[in-house]
């Protein structure tokens, strides 16, 4: 069984102690593949650190996240841009639009985010989107750049059935993370209405840890909390889950 990690931040200094360790566990628990997506420039070494340590397993993006689009965004762009020209990556992100944190760089959200999804389409590489209380400013950019290049991963999707099925619409796959194991989360109750070729399985560590270590550093080898709980919403084995999961993540990165 081969687990993919389609969103795993093991390069932030959350890891800096005892990532090799981090690493083991993961591997040792099924997770065979790790997809790692940027933040900012800052980012970057630590980023090329953890391909150079893995580089079988660990497969590099590109981009700027929308909580770190401030006043030098065009700056930040600039070095995400020559990331993805000088290193093999192999996606853009994670863009988006974030209202949760602050607002008062909505438009510069906006901007980053819609510059990113043209890379995307223009290097035919899937496009990674975070969104936080901002469906609405989210579907807003990506319906105006829909066309048959755009694809991606709705990373960490949080929405309703309506939101499932738009995205699924701009030929996204829904990012599945510890969210569905949340009793709150909600999503756990219309999933399965959706066939499971539209999903991914991702852990977003160090953030949002599955139950049953919910509100604790998120580690990649958690990803097997979420893949049993996909089995239990879907009805089938979690085996199944990872076979179908992991063989979505080839068709979306290409590896
Ligand atoms: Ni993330």
């Amino acid at each position: 069984m081969i687990l993919t990690d389609t969103h795993t931040h093991l390069y932030s200094e959350a890891f800096d102690e005892d990532r090799d360790a981090v690493m083991q566990k993961a591997i040792e628990s099924g997770v065979g593949r790790f997809f790692i997506p940027a933040i900012d420039a800052s980012y970057i070494p630590s980023m090329l650190n953890l391909k150079a340590s893995y580089p079988e397993r660990v497969f590099l993006m590109a981009g700027l996240h929308p909580t770190h689009v401030k006043e030098n965004y065009a700056e930040e762009l600039e070095q995400a841009r020559e990331m993805l020209e000088t290193h093999k990556v192999y996606g853009i992100g994670e863009t988006g639009i974030d209202l949760y944190w602050d607002k008062t760089f909505l438009k510069e959200q906006q901007e980053a985010f819609r510059t990113q999804i043209r890379w995307a389409k223009e290097l035919q590489l899937p496009v990674i989107i975070h969104c936080r209380d901002a469906f609405q400013e989210v579907f807003e950019v990506l319906e105006s750049e829909k066309d048959d290049r755009l694809f991606g991963i709705f990373h960490c999707f949080t929405g309703t059935a309506e939101d499932a099925q738009r995205a699924i619409d701009c030929n996204l796959k829904l990012g599945i993370g510890g969210v569905v194991t949340f009793k709150n989360g909600k999503i756990d109750k219309f999933l399965a209405d959706f066939p499971l070729e539209h999903m991914v399985l991702e852990t977003d560590s160090p953030y949002l840890a599955p139950v049953p270590y919910r509100g604790k550093r998120n580690e990649s080898s958690y990803l097997l909390h979420v893949a049993d709980k996909m089995a239990e919403v879907y009805g089938i084995s979690v085996e199944e889950v990872a076979a179908v999961t992991t063989e979505n993540s080839k068709k979306i990165f290409g590896i």
